[in-house]
């Protein structure tokens, strides 16, 4: 399934990112591996089908001037950007009465501005080449809501409803823009979860499994092929069937 341009994973030093930036290079694509910590990424990058093909970039994508930088030398190092998946993101939580406004603005200001300020550095490229898959990782907390999670469910339903817009504006330039909505996935960020959390979770999971980060690989990839080529503005949940 080899295909021309690069794929810009955010978050791609660990957890999820670092598995669809793996993934997504066995299946043929450069990668553009985008993170805050340049050493970090360059482990990931050796986990590499052909590392020589992808390049990491340093940048915290809630800052408009380092996205814009590293979306310009990334411009400049490939012939074309295929795809974007916009996989960087945070949780603060806390029960909604203690929440304070900087653990609100922080988690929106990664998750959905950040998500934003990729796109938007990307599209006008994608738009020019009237080609260009963008993959944004909502969750299905975003779909839900979760008690002690509002900043983050509404910067993933925020993720949900920006990629119908953005769907809308460029599907008529060959550009699609699609979501994948995780349940629970095996990674530090779900790791310090209290063990009955996650025994609840797992109640609710049909297939009797919590995920793992290789789940999530498929649903990208086949979002980023050309056999989702007619599929724009959708959110594909990716749960063990505990949502639906
Ligand atoms: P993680 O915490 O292991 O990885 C998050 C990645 O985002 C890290 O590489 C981190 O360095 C990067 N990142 C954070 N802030 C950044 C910033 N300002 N600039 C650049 N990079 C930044 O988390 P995980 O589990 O791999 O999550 C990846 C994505 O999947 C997130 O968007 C998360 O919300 C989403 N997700 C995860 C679920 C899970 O159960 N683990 C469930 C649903 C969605």
């Amino acid at each position: 399934m080899a295909a021309e341009g690069v794929v810009i994973v955010t978050g791609a030093n660990r957890g999820i990112g670092r598995a669809l930036a793996r993934d997504l290079a066995a299946a043929g694509w450069p990668i553009a591996l985008v993170g805050r910590s340049l050493e970090k990424l360059e482990e990931a990058r050796q986990d590499l089908a052909d590392e020589t093909s992808s390049r990491c970039y340093a940048a915290d994508v809630a800052d408009w001037e380092q996205v814009q930088g590293v979306v310009e030398a990334i411009q400049g190092d490939y012939a074309s950007i295929h795809g974007l998946v916009n996989n960087a993101g945070i949780t603060k939580d806390g029960l909604l009465v203690r929440m304070s406004p900087e653990n609100w603005k922080a988690v929106l200001d990664v998750n959905l501005t950040g998500t934003f300020f990729l796109t938007r550095s990307v599209a006008p490229i994608m738009m020019r080449q009237r080609s260009g898959r963008i993959v944004n990782i909502s969750s299905v907390v975003g779909l839900t809501g979760n008690a002690g999670q509002a900043n983050y469910a509404a910067s993933k339903a925020g993720i949900v409803a920006m990629t119908k817009s953005v769907a809308r504006e460029l599907g008529g330039r060959g550009v699609t823009c699609n979501c994948v909505a995780p349940g629970f996935i095996e990674t530090d960020m779900t790791a310090e979860l209290p063990e009955k959390v996650r025994a609840d979770m797992l109640q609710r999971i049909p297939l009797k499994r919590l995920g793992q980060v290789e789940d999530l690989s498929g649903a990208v990839r086949f979002l980023l092929s050309q056999d989702a080529a007619w599929i724009t503005g959708q959110t594909l949940v990716v749960d063990g069937g505990m949502v639906m």
